[in-house]
């Protein structure tokens, strides 16, 4: 078992190990009073690790509910975000009681985003259930729903009291969540450390995740808000949050990022903002890792949804310029530029 801390405003910790689900009550006992607590789930997640969970917070003194919403990116909505409001509301949650998430990214992040305005704030717990959760999402606190204008356009930053990361779970899911992991795992790789590279391939969970997350930590740590260097974390977000919107999430978020890792490579480099093209080893690597890299879209309306990026900010948008496998920069172009680097991009 591995112990991460992250020197966030409000520090908090990250524990990595193999099956740590079934003692998740007495990790939160070490840090919480006696309280309620509501666990926020999916339909999916439910069956197989949520029993656990709630046996061990019974067992440590705590009273739980549960919430359980479909699995898929639909449910990532504001109807569900007011229903976990509704359920806290009924059963009197006050500030001192808390949430727990457990399942991947969709549950973190709208538990997160209700924990972080149910009476302007209380606590939550992430337990990730999926590689990609794991490794991302579950760390810095961000927390979102969607719109239907675009992918998490509302949310906050606030950040988890505790995240238990158990890699057994991983090997309970369908082989296609382990994809979705290995696409964020290469964009940590593609962004800081190319050593990471083979453990991927092997679907190393315990190194990856430890790695990614100790990635995560020191981007976290020098920007928190989300207002330089953690952009970094975004490479293949601006493409590839369109692809996803525009294929009504046929095409998963994983899916979706190594098409647009490699979009945005070929695109920074046609535009002059880096000597080398690396776009052919970057997709040489992701179809290894067995990605699609097919864009089936058109510029207009990729350029659509680009425009809901969260790295636009007034009449700039930040772009993430890969220099090296595991060396990126960031650079600001005009958002009047960006058809024609979305247009470079796909050529
Ligand atoms: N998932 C990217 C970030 O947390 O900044």
């Amino acid at each position: 078992m591995k112990k991460f801390t992250i020197s966030t405003a409000k520090p908090y910790d990250v524990i990595v190990g193999r099956d740590i689900i079934a003692d998740a009550g007495r990790f939160i006992a070490e840090r919480f009073e006696k309280c309620k607590v509501c666990v926020v789930t999916d339909s999916m997640v439910n069956t197989l690790f949520v029993d656990q969970v709630m046996e061990s917070l019974k067992s440590n003194g705590f009273n739980s509910i549960r919430v359980i919403f479909p699995s898929g990116e639909h449910s990532k909505s504001l109807n569900t975000y007011a229903k976990i409001l509704e359920a806290l509301a009924e059963d009197y949650f006050t500030r001192t009681d808390i949430i727990v998430a457990v399942g991947g990214g969709i549950v973190g992040d709208i538990a997160g985003f209700a924990a972080a305005t149910y009476l302007r704030g209380i606590s939550y717990v992430q337990i990730p259930t999926t590689y990609l959760s794991a490794i991302d999402s579950s760390v810095g606190g961000k927390t979102s729903v969607n719109l239907l204008g675009g992918k998490n356009l509302v949310g906050a930053y606030w950040q988890p009291s505790l995240v238990l990361c158990d890699y057994g779970s991983f090997e309970f899911l369908p082989q296609e969540y382990i994809l979705e992991g290995r696409a964020e795992a290469a964009k940590s790789a593609f962004v800081s450390d190319a050593n990471l590279i083979p453990f991927i391939q092997k679907d190393d969970f315990q190194h990856v995740v430890e790695r990614c997350i100790s990635i995560k930590k020191s981007i976290v740590e020098a920007d928190e808000g989300d207002r330089g260097l953690r952009q970094l974390l975004n490479f293949g977000h601006t493409i590839g949050h369109g692809i996803e919107k525009l294929s009504s999430f046929t095409v998963s978020h994983g899916q979706a990022v190594a098409k647009g890792m490699v979009v945005e490579t070929k695109a920074a480099y046609a535009m002059g903002l880096t000597s080398y093209d690396i776009s052919s080893d970057i997709a040489a690597i992701l179809e290894d890792l067995g990605f699609d890299l097919s864009v089936d879209y058109s510029i207009d309306d990729l350029y659509h949804y680009a425009l809901t990026d969260k790295k636009i900010f007034g009449d700039k948008i930040t772009i993430v310029v890969p220099e090296a496998i595991g060396k990126c920069k960031l650079h600001k172009i005009p958002v009047s530029q960006l058809k024609e680097y979305i247009q470079l991009g796909l050529k």
